[in-house]
């Protein structure tokens, strides 16, 4: 079936067709117009800059979607839409868009939760899905359950334990701060820009080229708690203290500092994310290991995560997103329709010709 996802809910207008059925999920487009030079400015994203963004974009981003795929909106059979959670403003557009078309093209709609959404990114076919023994998976038809996903985005740190499809229990959280939220507020601090992650990484990078003599370390939260939680928001104020104390030093090269600081951040939030999705392993017994949101494309936490993985966990599968899939995208959110959509009898189908109707986007829609 052909499935038009739409995805607006912070700083990102994507739009995307899919081709799914019970072998493969084929991403034909993936639109995203992202608004971080915008955003930028501010440090952070601007929710009514946001929307306006949005409703100037979407029309554009929909139709070069359509236009990359080859398809037209007659050939549509679902349109799925994130309705929460998010900014409500800028939810509103992709969701009051989504109801629109629905309407017009007499196609059923389904909204979706954005993290189900980056949870399902994990379902899309790609050669990156391997399992223990390194042979290359459908991630539609291979993968086995219960899985455990380790969801970090900007605005979420979960541990998802799903024994089957669209059945989630949170087994563990982040008490203050998301991972990519610290990432985000932590580059303010050392004035590495926005967003956070990708400016961090880039920096880190940098740690051996530039072989400081600087030394530093940073705590691991958590670490050793016996829960399977997580707290970032004292790593970010020892990261504030730091750079105050290195600002004392009489050192001209302060940028080697920085990047020795963006070092150790990204190393003490993989370290904690890292041997937590493996304590939660061991107790929960998963026979497969996904990543999803947004930090999930930082490539340290992707390839020390795989390592633990076959360290420690020999026989657990550990699928991951390309990144494109990621960060935010409206792909992942057809490919989570895809599986709503197979999961409803015939008179939950027919009701979503009518959904348009009662849509509505919620900030702080639960995952269930
Ligand atoms: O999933 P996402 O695109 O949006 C939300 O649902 O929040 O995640 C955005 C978050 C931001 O905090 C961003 O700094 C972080 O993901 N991020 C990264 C990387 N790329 C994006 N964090 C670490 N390393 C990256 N390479
Ligand atoms: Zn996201």
């Amino acid at each position: 079936m052909l499935i038009l996802g739409i995805e607006t809910s912070c700083d990102e207008t994507a739009a995307s067709l899919v081709s799914a059925n019970d072998k493969n999920i084929k991403v034909l487009s993936n639109i995203v117009s992202s608004q971080t030079k915008l955003h930028a400015e501010w440090g952070g994203v601007v929710p009514n800059l946001a929307a306006r963004e949005h409703v100037k974009n979407i029309k554009t981003v929909l139709d070069l979607a359509f236009k990359k795929s080859k398809t037209k909106p007659k050939d549509v059979d679902l349109i799925t839409v994130t309705n929460g959670p998010g900014l409500i403003p800028a939810l509103l557009v992709g969701t009051n868009a989504a109801r629109t078309l629905s309407y017009v093209w007499q196609k059923p709609l389904l909204g979706i939760h954005h993290i189900e959404g980056h949870i399902y990114a994990n379902f899309i076919s790609n050669k990156i899905s391997v399992n223990h023994k390194s042979k290359i998976l459908n991630p539609n038809s291979d993968t086995k359950f219960p899985i455990l996903c380790l969801v970090v985005s900007g605005g979420h740190t979960q541990l998802i334990y799903m024994k089957s499809h669209l059945n989630y229990k949170i087994v563990g959280e982040t008490l203050d701060d998301a991972a990519g939220e610290a990432f985000d507020k932590v580059a303010r601090i050392l004035g590495l820009g926005y967003p956070g992650g990708p400016a961090i990484a880039a920096e880190a990078a940098n740690f051996e080229i530039r072989n400081s003599k600087f030394e530093t370390s940073l705590p691991r939260p958590l670490i050793n708690s016996k829960d399977l939680n997580f707290s970032f928001s004292g790593l970010k104020t020892a990261v504030l203290y730091k750079t105050k104390e290195f600002r004392k030093l009489p050192v001209t090269d302060y940028r080697s500092l920085v990047t020795v600081l963006a070092h150790e951040f990204q190393q003490a939030v993989v370290d904690v994310l890292v041997l937590k999705t493996i304590k939660a392993a061991k107790e929960l017994k998963p026979k497969t290991i996904m990543i999803a949101g947004g930090v999930a494309a930082n490539k340290e936490l992707r390839k020390q995560l795989g390592k633990a993985v076959k360290k420690e966990l020999s026989i657990t599968d550990y699928q991951l997103p390309i990144t494109d899939y990621s960060i935010d995208n409206a792909a992942m959110i057809a490919a989570a329709g895809y599986f709503r959509w197979m999961n409803m009898d015939s008179a939950q189908k027919k009701k979503g010709l009518n959904n348009w109707k009662t849509l509505e986007a919620d900030a702080n829609l639960k995952l269930k």
